[in-house]
């Protein structure tokens, strides 16, 4: 396996004027079990964060409700001012310490407003360069919600906008009041529900940043079409899950999380993973 460099993976311009390495880093994972509270080994989670310019990730994909806020929190204190840097963040989920494991969505748009102020504040930057609505609260009208990211994009708040866990009739209601220039849908070998979406994406230049990306489900199984893939290659079934990712299309942005370095180079070194079009073919068949 070569070392481990995220820069074979190519770059995409997010907004069409912010270029990214398309492999980058989901920061989910370096939290407390459940996404909840400190990560158990704090310089674990450091010695990640501290290693991805070096292995050219220059894309990290966070949320103030991750911890909450602890991963936005060790990202501001660890790697500001960034320095090429890309931190994408999101906002409009919450969570409450008597019970974690349901994330209510709050799309307010003066809760959405704080939200921004207080990543911006977290991540000790004046501007996000790119803020994803993590959900879209059914509860109050969308159009109130995209309104808000018009608004925030309007006075230089942030840079680009996102949308998360959308379908493609949804993009095109965003896309009717601020300029979408991300789309994060679970997608994976073993999860191609939003091929549509995916598609959409790469049709209008949307960076689309699937979110669970190891995932293979059974074709990872020993003998299945990832397992015996991942055997020629000399790699990992999670390895090949991202070759498999990068290569289905040029908008397609990666965000393999961790709280292990090791698994970190591991994860990166899929950026030079070259799939030929026969165990592209075969993936494609096997997981359709
Ligand atoms: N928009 C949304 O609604 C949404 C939802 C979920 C996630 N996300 C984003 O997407 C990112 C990725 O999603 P995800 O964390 O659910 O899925 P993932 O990156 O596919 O998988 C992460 C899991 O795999 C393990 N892992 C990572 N690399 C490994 C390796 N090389 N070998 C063995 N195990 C490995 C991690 O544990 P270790 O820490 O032990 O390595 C962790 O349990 C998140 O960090 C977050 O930024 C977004």
């Amino acid at each position: 396996m070569p070392d481990p460099d995220a820069r074979p993976s190519g770059q995409f311009a997010l907004g069409g004027d912010l270029p990214v390495t398309r492999l980058g880093f989901g920061a989910m994972r370096i939290t407390g079990p459940g996404v909840w509270g400190e990560p158990e080994d704090r310089d674990a989670a450091l010695r990640v964060l501290r290693r991805l310019p070096e292995l050219g990730v220059d894309l990290i994909d966070t949320a103030d409700s991750y911890g909450p806020y602890v991963s936005e929190t060790l990202i501001g204190e660890t790697l500001a001012p960034y320095d090429g840097l890309t931190i994408a963040t999101k906002g409009g989920l919450v969570r409450y310490p008597n019970n974690p494991s349901p994330w209510p969505q709050i799309g307010d748009p003066h809760y959405l407003r704080q939200c921004v102020h207080m990543s911006l504040r977290r991540l000790k930057l004046e501007r996000l360069d790119l803020w994803q609505l993590h959900r879209i609260d059914p509860k109050v009208p969308q159009d109130e919600q995209f309104g808000a990211i018009r608004a925030f994009l309007d006075e230089g708040l942030i840079r680009h906008a996102g949308l998360s866990q959308v379908s493609v009739e949804t993009i095109e209601a965003a896309r009717r009041i601020f300029p979408v220039a991300t789309v994060q849908n679970r997608y994976n070998l073993a999860d191609r529900a939003d091929e549509d979406v995916l598609d959409y994406c790469e049709a209008h230049g949307i960076g689309f940043i699937p979110w669970f990306p190891l995932a293979a489900g059974d074709l990872a199984k020993p003998g299945g079409a990832v397992d015996r893939i991942a055997q020629a290659h000399g790699a990992t079934p999670g390895q090949i899950a991202l070759a498999w990712l990068l290569r289905r299309s040029p908008v397609m942005l990666p965000i393999p999380g961790t709280g292990n370095v090791a698994h970190l180079e591991e994860n990166v070194a899929a950026a030079s993973i070259r799939l030929s079009d026969e165990d592209f073919a075969t993936l494609d068949k096997a997981a359709a």
